[in-house]
């Protein structure tokens, strides 16, 4: 999301290996390059065969350090409390992240480094979405708030990260960015939910109960691992660089509307992940109506952002744009069945599913 070209850091392996060392007395034997579109992300095992993944921030969000703080504040809070949140590890001098001066390519910057657990298992978008799992996905989802909305810590006003363009409150931000989309035929579509989104999701926001939102709860950021009982159990929580101050409602629309995308079936997704997330927090009648348009309005935040990228990015286009179509694709579909037809398919597989277990 960033424009600069001296934002991501480019950290070389004996860099990577050197910090291992000076930071935390771990001596690499492996070092492998993980995804991140602003960060660096490695997976490190080290000489005893333990696993880790060293994450190095890019140079405009290592400045926040509050947020930081309170980021990898939420990972342990959430692990202590049962969920399998991914975590950060100790320098050799008991700080949980440490930000330093490296020279990788654009002079000497400060990059916010952290050494977090390798969790078990794979990323759920390497596997077919059963109705069970994605029930655990809304289950999880529900849980890990409502833990959330339990921490207390003196930076937690860090979050409220106004102007946040993900932040599902921030809908209408995204007008300036419509002519990005000119001749585009979805172009229509995106400003009708954004229309709709300011008459009928805004003034009812106020009914919505508040909470702490993960916020970016897709399907590279959930891990799953076989279970004999289950079939696949939620092993591991990611990345938590989008979490800010939200309502209950947007965590469940997010993920829906992620696991909808590579899903073969995406209408039969919102059903057993509502159940999930109805296990633990039934909605109330407001959240239930403004649903269906916040699942559209993060496909819109999605799709825009993607068409930006491509403007500062225009050599990744096709890469960038992989996602956005098959978003396309499922926002057209939604429109077209509408927010009657649709709130019916999803709450009433959500009851059978209910009934049936
Ligand atoms: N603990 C982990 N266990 C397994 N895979 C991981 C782990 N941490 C990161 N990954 C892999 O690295 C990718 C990027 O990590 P993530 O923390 O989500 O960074 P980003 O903020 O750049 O998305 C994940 O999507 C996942 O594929
Ligand atoms: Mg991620």
């Amino acid at each position: 999301m960033y424009t600069g070209e001296n934002v991501k850091p480019n950290l070389s392996q004996p860099q990577v290996s050197e910090l291992m060392g000076r930071l935390y007395g771990l001596g690499p034997s492996k070092i492998c390059p993980l995804p991140s579109y602003d960060d660096q992300n490695f997976h490190v095992v080290v000489s005893d065969g333990g696993e880790y993944v060293l994450k190095v921030m890019n140079s405009v969000d290592s400045q926040n350090l509050a947020l930081l703080e309170l980021q990898t504040h939420a990972m342990s809070f959430l692990h202590e409390r049962g969920l399998p949140a991914q975590t950060a590890l100790p320098t050799l001098t008991g700080h949980m992240m440490s930000l330093q001066d490296i020279e990788c390519g654009s002079g000497s910057q400060k990059y916010l480094v952290r050494l977090l657990t390798y969790l078990p298992g794979n990323t759920i978008s390497k596997i077919p979405c059963s109705p069970q799992i994605l029930y655990q996905v809304g289950r999880t989802a529900a849980t890990m708030d409502t833990v959330l909305s339990k921490m207390e810590h003196p930076n937690l006003s860090a979050l409220k990260r106004e102007n946040f363009i993900w932040n599902l409150s921030n809908i209408p931000l995204l007008e300036p960015y419509l002519p990005l989309m000119d001749g585009d035929p979805s172009q229509q579509v995106v400003k009708e939910v954004i229309e709709l989104y300011k008459k009928q999701v805004l003034p009812n926001l106020s009914s919505c109960r508040k909470c702490i939102n993960h916020g970016d709860f897709n399907d590279l950021n959930i891990l799953v691992e076989p279970d004999s009982l289950a079939g696949y159990r939620i092993s591991g929580i990611l990345d938590f660089a989008d979490m800010s101050s939200g309502y209950y409602v947007f965590e469940l629309a997010i993920a829906i509307m992620y696991l909808m995308i590579e899903s073969p079936t995406p209408l039969e997704v919102g059903g057993p992940l509502l159940a999930g997330w109805e296990s633990v927090i039934p909605l109330n009648e407001a959240e239930r109506d403004v649903l269906y348009l916040l699942v559209l309005g993060r496909f819109c935040q999605s799709l825009v952002m993607a068409r930006h990228c491509v403007t500062l990015h225009p050599e990744n286009k096709e890469y960038l744009m992989i996602t956005a179509r098959t978003g396309i694709r499922h926002l057209s579909h939604l429109w077209e069945l509408g927010k009657e037809a649709v709130d019916r398919k999803w709450f009433q597989a959500a009851r059978e599913y209910t009934d049936r277990k």
